[in-house]
């Protein structure tokens, strides 16, 4: 077996491993959610203790949480397919490999470290550009607009972990520079920041989600409009219909949750 590779990476960039090894954990059973072969690839290539994270709740939520943000950036390549996908903070998301439909355009972003590590994994091609950078520095914008509009900005699991006012500087670069364009991120309630601290998943890791946001609708006053905003336990009729059986039945208890209610995924166009 080859030497593995070492995990190099700042408190708010390791967390792209959880996502990971849940859509790998996922692409193991024998009735999955998904199927990701490279995120199984990439864990067993990786020298980290990911056992750690075993029996974590948040592994499948984390799976449901990027199936239905595949479930907007698929309607918008179905209507645009030769159009742009910018994935803010990519981490080691295997999106456009779920979703390449042959000729549509990729732009991921991450700082970085997170992005030294992601090349070791994924390379860029005509279509696909991968940038080193923060979100909050509009140095990457220029990476964008070598690709054709029209531009879907997706940002998952990431803008909690950047500060607000990066967040908002972020979104107001895409509201001036690319108007009209639908942006889906995820925005975190008090009450979860406030339980942050007893989830199984946050003793695990440092990085904390910095602000709290109790209705996505008060980010319209950055020049969002909201268009669509559910929790992970209510996907699209679509995704929840591409759920096992087994799965589906168990949305309705994992909506009661209050971790689940105060986090929200969102659609916005700018
Ligand atoms: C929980 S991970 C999510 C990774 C990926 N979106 C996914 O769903 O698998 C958070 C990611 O946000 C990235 N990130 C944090 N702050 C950032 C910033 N200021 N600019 C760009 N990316 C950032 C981290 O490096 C990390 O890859």
């Amino acid at each position: 077996m080859s030497e593995r590779r070492e995990v190099k990476l700042g408190p708010a960039q390791e967390t792209m491993l959880i996502p990971l090894y849940g859509r790998a954990v996922e692409a193991r059973k024998e009735q999955p959610m998904l199927s990701d072969a490279k995120a199984v690839e990439i864990v067993d290539s990786l020298d980290y203790d990911f056992a750690k994270f075993d029996g974590n709740r948040s592994l499948a939520g984390a799976v449901l949480r990027g199936m239905i943000f595949d479930g907007w950036v698929s309607e918008f390549l179905g209507e645009h397919p030769g159009g742009t996908v910018v994935e803010i903070g990519a981490g080691l998301n295997t999106r456009f490999e779920r979703l390449d439909n042959g000729a549509c355009h990729w732009v991921e972003l991450d700082l970085p470290d997170s992005m030294e590590l992601r090349r070791q994994f994924f390379e860029p091609t005509d279509r696909r550009a991968m940038v080193a950078g923060s979100v909050t520095d509009a140095d990457w914008l220029g990476a964008v607009r070598e690709h054709p509009g029209p531009y879907f900005f997706v940002a998952e699991a990431v803008l909690p972990y950047v500060p607000r006012e990066g967040c908002e500087a972020a979104i107001g670069f895409i509201r001036d520079q690319f108007p009209g364009s639908p942006v889906a991120f995820d925005t975190a309630g008090a009450a979860m920041l406030d339980r942050i601290d007893n989830h199984n998943e946050a003793k695990l890791m440092s990085a904390r989600f910095l602000w709290p946001c109790n209705d996505p609708s008060e980010l319209e006053s950055w020049g969002l409009r909201l268009l669509d905003s559910r929790t992970v336990a209510e996907p699209q009729p679509a995704v929840q219909a591409a759920l096992p059986l087994a799965f589906r039945a168990q949305l309705s208890a994992l909506a009661l949750a209050p971790q689940v209610r105060t986090y929200r995924l969102n659609l916005f166009t700018t």
